[in-house]
């Protein structure tokens, strides 16, 4: 059983891997109409598992006897300044949620909720792989100029797909 403190700190994070997932969502939808096949496919992608995050949440508060609760989701940017610009906003996003997850562990711990604790170390195995794909994508667009950011477009799925 879910106490309140937990309950309550497992919901937030429901909102913030929905949020994750509409935010993913808007860049893609951004990349897909300026011409970036391969990034909107990565950011689709990326999108579906937030919510994969989100689900994943929800499934466990209601398990361990707690009511997940679906909130609204703010608006997120529409535009972006940049593909690179992007990413570094991808990856300050994940850093937070990466941050945001560890505040739920040491909640855990003070709470002597060990049963979530060991749940949750899914989410922080998941948060290195995470801040390393976008630290990964970053690094390689750091090196590119604008018209070799088409070929970086074609080639993000196979760096997704070799981890
Ligand atoms: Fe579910 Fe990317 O944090």
């Amino acid at each position: 059983m879910l106490n309140n403190k937990i309950e309550k700190i497992l919901n937030e994070q429901v909102e913030k891997e929905g949020y994750s997932s509409s935010l993913y969502l808007a860049m893609a939808s951004w990349a897909e109409v300026n011409g970036y096949a391969g990034i909107a496919a990565w950011l689709y992608k990326q999108s579906d598992e937030e919510r994969q995050h989100m689900l994943k949440l929800i499934g466990y508060i209601n398990e361990r006897g707690g009511h997940a609760i679906v909130p609204a989701f703010k608006e997120p940017p529409a535009i972006q300044k940049s593909v690179l610009n992007m990413f570094e906003e991808v990856l300050r996003h994940e850093q937070y949620i990466s941050q945001s997850i560890n505040e739920i562990v040491a909640l855990c711990l003070e709470e002597k909720d060990f049963t979530t604790h060991n749940w949750i170390q899914w989410f922080v195995t998941e948060q290195i792989e995470e801040e390393a794909q976008s630290q990964k994508i970053l690094d390689k667009l750091s090196m590119l100029n604008e018209s070799s950011l088409y070929v970086f477009d074609r080639d993000i799925m196979s760096l997704r797909n070799n981890g």
